[in-house]
């Protein structure tokens, strides 16, 4: 039997109390393969490497999805997971949508339940704020060079323990940046499930936006640029301020490019079921947040729980010169690289009122 990697990390020697959220070595993840058509009984991956041909599909056409839930350390003891089949369907309906075979929805959930047990000591204690974090994820392991699906798939789960995902606390005041030109997803694209190909293209406007002390970026809908989509790592949420019997609105964007998330969802619930306020999904101009609309906003998701969100700044392109703007009509210059060029931009900022 392989041992344990040797960069494991001993459950003994944790501060659970100081967890961010970093990828650390626990006992194993959990490894099924699909092939002629079934997937096989799994094993633990002690070694957390596995192993591909050069033409693997993920590497090339990226055929790959994930998902992401957590489990909790409760008072009595027990060790409970947040929705789990809820996750179990979504990746379900990302990889049909990328041709992928899908584990189905009792296979995923007894992955989770097997990659929990084999880490159980990794489960923060109650109290600790801190979290087991689960990554189901999936992948065409299969070589393929011509235009086509993998014959064979990966499914990994992965459970690391975490704490919070921004650094600075719950609550702590949190800048958004929305790009000027910069899209997260087409109307009728991808943008509704979990594959890696969505959050590839916002890393390096994220390192940027972080240099210039944004925390996260927000989208708009990439057809009109005017309503607001959902953050690069989790859907939009607001409240909007009480009225005279103390009722809110709990408003967040409906959109067929953001991610159904199931933090969002059960807020949705929450706020009609517990607190009695209305709940509105609906389309969110950019324009009615900007213009003080809203008394909170909040990122929400697994990974960021419920992040407040004080300040939002979009970039505003400053309009071209007309000596600038001109129409290419030869064929020597209809290819150059203008349209590439960064253009100067303006803040529209939407402060949102103080949340702490
Ligand atoms: N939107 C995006 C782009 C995400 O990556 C996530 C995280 O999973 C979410 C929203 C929130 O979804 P969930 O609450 O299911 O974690
Ligand atoms: C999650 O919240 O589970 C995610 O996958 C978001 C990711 C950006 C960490």
């Amino acid at each position: 039997m392989a041992s344990y990697a040797p960069d494991r990390i001993d459950p003994a020697t944790i501060d659970w109390a100081n967890l961010g959220f970093s990828y650390v070595k626990t006992n194993g993840c959990v490894k099924y393969v699909w092939k002629d058509g079934k997937w096989n009984e799994g094993e633990l991956l002690k070694d957390f490497k596995v192993t591909l041909d050069v033409a693997a599909t993920v590497l090339h056409y990226g055929q790959s999805c994930f998902e992401g839930l957590k489990a909790f350390r409760m008072k009595d003891g027990k060790v409970r997971v947040f929705r789990p089949e809820l996750n179990a369907r979504r990746m379900i309906k990302s990889c049909r949508s990328l041709c992928m075979a899908a584990p189905p929805e009792e296979l995923f959930l007894s992955a989770v339940r097997r990659a929990i047990e084999a880490n159980i000591d990794y489960v923060p204690p109650y109290g600790s704020n801190g979290a087991m974090y689960i990554r189901p994820f999936v992948f065409g392991s299969g070589a393929q060079v011509g235009l086509s699906p993998a014959k064979e798939y990966i499914f990994i789960v992965l459970v690391i323990p975490v704490g919070e995902y921004y650094v600075g606390g719950m609550g702590a005041p949190t800048k958004a940046l929305i790009k000027h030109k910069l899209d997260r997803a087409a109307t009728y694209g991808t943008g509704q499930v979990k594959m890696g190909g969505n959050y590839a293209p916002s890393l390096g406007p994220t390192l940027a936006a972080k240099e210039k002390g944004y925390t996260v970026l927000l989208f708009l809908d990439s057809k009109e640029n005017k309503y607001v989509d959902e953050f690069a790592t989790s859907n939009f949420a607001a409240l909007t301020a009480p009225d005279a019997n103390g009722k809110r609105i709990y408003v967040t964007p409906k959109s067929t490019s953001a991610l159904a998330s199931i933090t969002n969802r059960s807020l949705c619930e929450l706020a009609a079921l517990r607190f009695g306020w209305g709940v509105e999904r609906r389309r969110v101009p950019w324009e009615e947040v900007r213009s003080g609309g809203f008394e909170e906003v909040a990122a929400c998701g697994t990974a960021v729980i419920i992040t407040p969100v004080s300040e939002i700044h979009r970039e505003v392109g400053k309009p071209k010169t007309s000596a600038s703007a001109k129409t290419k009509t030869n064929s020597s210059s209809v290819w150059d690289d203008d349209d590439d060029e960064e253009e100067d931009v303006e803040l529209d900022i939407a402060k949102v009122a103080d949340q702490s």
